[in-house]
């Protein structure tokens, strides 16, 4: 099974979506290790309550992305960790840990991508008056919240909804979306045509080793 590992900066709700469906054998893969870039973020010790060892690296002198990303990609290799989720990790990453795990890295945004990147997306898509908001899993590359879609789901906004109960909702749809579409990217082939993401095997590989394995 393979080994994950998950990067976040906060809460952890989403981490623990991960760690439970990994726990019921529905993740398709097992997570080795948290790690996080604030000392104090709560999902440390939501990982050490579930038993997955939690790691606090040094981010250096930047405040939106890793000065040294080295240790990070030390420490992920020592533990021999194939892919990276992301959950609600705050900083933008760069060529050394991108180049490690290039169309190995997936991360979740609490918006249907491409609308609403970056920071606050929920609040800012609530103020804009969005009666269709949701979220987006997603390949992790050089660019904010901007790689190939894996996944969405949508949520629509009732009109008795409020800011507070727009935000539940589509947390709720994060915790569903994110293993689902983990699970899928792990366990199903799948290829890339341009941004697209195309689950099933490729008309390539279908010519290379045809049903049957005779022609
Ligand atoms: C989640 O809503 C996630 O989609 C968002 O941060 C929150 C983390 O919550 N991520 C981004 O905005 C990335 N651009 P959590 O710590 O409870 O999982």
């Amino acid at each position: 099974m393979r080994a994950l590992a998950v990067l976040a900066s906060g809460q952890g709700t989403n981490f623990e979506a991960l760690a439970l469906a990994a726990q019921r054998g529905e993740l398709g893969g097992r997570i080795v290790a948290l790690l996080s870039d604030q000392p104090e973020a709560p999902v440390l010790a939501r990982a050490r309550r579930l038993g997955i060892e939690a790691l606090h690296l040094p981010t250096g002198r930047l405040r939106t992305r890793i000065e040294d990303e080295g240790p990070w990609l030390d420490a992920l290799r020592a533990r021999g960790v194939e892919v990276v989720l992301l959950a609600g990790f705050m900083r933008r990453l760069h060529g050394t840990l991108l180049g490690a795990f290039p169309d190995r890295m997936l991360n979740i945004h609490p918006s249907l991508l491409p609308a609403f990147p970056g920071l606050d997306a929920i609040r800012r898509a609530w103020e804009h008056g969005v009666r269709t908001g949701g979220c987006t899993v997603h390949l992790v590359e050089d660019a904010l919240d901007a790689g190939p879609i894996l996944a969405q789901s949508a949520v629509e906004v009732r009109d008795d909804d409020t800011l507070a109960s727009f935000e539940q909702a589509i947390h709720a749809a994060e915790h569903r979306l994110y293993p689902q579409a983990v699970r899928r990217f792990l366990t199903e082939p799948w290829h890339r045509e341009g941004r697209r993401v195309i689950f099933g095997a490729s008309p390539a590989a279908a010519v290379a080793a045809p049903p049957g394995g005779s022609r």
